[in-house]
């Protein structure tokens, strides 16, 4: 735009939110959803399953006849299962008025029905009630199983044989950890198939819900700029970074059973590396996605003992504010030796990644909060600016950060001229933060995945053969740091981990972003 002589660049303004999710096919006055969440007085129900149905609610994104149903041990009428629920609900989507209405609308449609997990006849029970509830309609069914594991296939079990839907579908959302290993996991997957079709088993992984991660591939495959760049050829290695900043607080019990290798990189930072790193899949289609997804899984070289470092928490005080040990929490046994942290170097071995290393660092109590990849790309070769760069030519390779949490964000660091008349380099980011440039919130990853679960869309859901192809790359690692009782490397509560991950890194000659 050439405006008073100058040549002025238009800012595009962001996109108005199109409304593409509301694509149900229910119809409206013949078809029923009935969630019904098991587990629902324990801390995910509360803290996520619910907000979520809340926020999906909210923004019309329920079909019309939908009841949410509680279902646990716990004694719970009606109306104290909808105060503990209201708690925890909140009008973060926007603050228009009408949303303590809207809160209200939502509770009068959840309901609770106290049941043993193993029984029977309490499911029997609770469909008699969803029956009710269902009048004739075509009857939808969604079971959120968010209960620990142990109790997975009594649950499915019960629910598939006493309340399953006679003429609509039955779905059940089944939580990690499936499983400890691959037979344990194979030993689930068996059992649970004893009752339900793999097609009716949608196993979640949060991490596939969230914004960025579903961008990844958008960011790929939309883009001429970077699939080109996606290979060996010109990338030194890519990292997947999670990181928290608190420690195992209140789950203690729950996580020395499994540590950080099964909380968060055999599933979180697995998928997230197989979706950057698979083949373009032949669509969009969730059996396409995953054939590629699966494929690059199968490729990779199962995980050694000399590839991984495992470190644990320990206290630390710091501005007079004692920090406790993993250990200190009387759920977590004397002397346990499992991993709060560990660090890890991957490899596929295919024609698009062989050599190139895939480092996973994921670890509790350490002194940030964040999940992110970041993409180290190789130097120029024969870059005429090398002397302009300074001695440390590491630094003057460009990276691609896709920062998928907190403060969303996607920035390549580049080299640039420092303005003036000398030539001096400086390294810039371009820089995309989702908060300047979108002014929505983003949704929570258990809004999309339950959306998704209610459509029948499994894209974002894991398949039987690829928890297996999971399992595969960490079980054996996994037996060995047991069986040698190999003892983690201690780190203070608060600081960045272990040392010896800087090691790893350096034997692949790479810097930790
Ligand atoms: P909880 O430990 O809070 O358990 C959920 C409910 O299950 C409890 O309220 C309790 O209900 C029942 N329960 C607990 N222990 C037992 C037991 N030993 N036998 C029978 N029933 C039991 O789990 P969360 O809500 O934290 O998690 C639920 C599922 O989601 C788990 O599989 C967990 O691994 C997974 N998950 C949790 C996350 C989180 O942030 N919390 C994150 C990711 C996954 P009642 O006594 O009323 O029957
Ligand atoms: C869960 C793990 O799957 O993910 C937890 O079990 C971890 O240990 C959590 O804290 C992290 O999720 P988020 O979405 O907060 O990064």
């Amino acid at each position: 735009i050439l405006k008073d002589g100058i040549l002025s660049v238009p800012v595009v303004p962001p996109p108005e939110e199109v409304k593409d999710i509301a694509s149900f096919d229910f119809d409206k006055d013949k078809s029923t959803v009935s969630i019904t969440v098991v587990g629902a007085s324990g801390d995910l129900a509360k803290k996520k399953i619910f907000p979520a149905l809340f926020a999906l609610f909210y923004e019309g994104c329920l079909p019309e006849h939908f009841t949410i149903y509680g279902y646990a041990r716990s004694k719970m009428s009606d109306a104290e299962l909808r105060t503990m629920v209201s708690k925890t609900l909140t009008c973060r989507i926007d603050q228009r008025e009408n949303c303590g209405e809207k809160m209200d609308h939502f509770l009068e449609r959840c309901f609770y029905h106290p049941g043993q997990y193993d029984s029977e006849e309490n499911f029997l029970e609770l469909d008699r009630k969803l029956k009710e509830h269902e009048a004739g309609r075509v009857a939808n069914r969604l079971f959120y199983l968010s209960i620990p594991p142990n109790i997975f296939v009594d649950a499915v079990k019960c629910a598939s044989s006493s309340a399953s839907s006679a003429n609509g579908w039955t779905r059940v959302i089944v939580e990690k950890p499936f499983g400890r290993d691959s037979e344990s996991s194979a030993a689930l997957t068996r059992s649970l198939k004893q009752y339900l079709d793999e097609d009716q088993i949608f196993r979640i992984d949060h991490y596939l819900g969230k914004e960025l991660v579903e961008n990844l591939s958008v960011l790929r495959f939309s883009n001429l700029i970077f699939e080109p760049l996606w290979s060996r050829q010109y990338i030194r290695n890519v990292q997947f970074i999670f990181a928290e900043d608190f420690g195992t607080e209140g789950r203690g019990g729950y996580f020395d059973n499994y540590g950080i290798i099964r909380d968060i990189m055999q599933n979180h930072l697995l998928q997230m590396l197989a979706i950057f790193a698979m083949e373009t899949p032949v669509s969009l289609d969730a059996e396409d996605i995953r054939n590629e997804k699966v494929k690059v899984l199968r490729s990779m070289r199962p995980l050694r003992l000399d590839d991984v470092v495992v470190g644990q928490y320990k206290s630390h005080t710091r501005g007079g504010v004692k920090y406790p040990a993993y250990t200190d929490d009387k759920t977590v046994p004397a002397g346990s030796l499992t991993p709060t942290f560990a660090a890890a170097a991957l490899f596929i071995d295919n024609a698009r990644w062989d050599g190139v290393p895939f480092l996973m660092k994921a670890g509790k109590a350490l002194h940030d909060r964040r999940a992110e990849i970041r993409v180290q790309f190789r130097h120029v070769p024969g870059n005429l600016y090398n002397k302009n760069i300074g001695t440390d030519l590491d630094l003057a390779t460009n990276e691609l950060v896709i920062r998928v949490q907190p403060d969303e964000a996607i920035y390549l660091k580049i080299n640039n001229k420092v303005p003036g008349l000398g030539m001096r380099l400086d390294r810039s980011n371009l820089n995309l933060l989702y908060a300047a440039r979108y002014s929505k919130e983003i949704p929570d990853a258990y809004e999309r995945l339950l959306l998704d679960a209610i459509e029948g869309e499994r894209r974002l859901f894991i398949r039987s053969d690829e928890l297996n192809a999971a399992w595969s790359l960490f079980s054996p690692v996994l037996k060995e740091l047991e069986e040698k009782k190999i003892v983690p490397e201690y780190y203070p509560y608060g600081s960045r981990g272990p040392v010896c991950s800087h090691y790893l890194a350096a034997k692949y000659k790479v810097r930790w972003g």
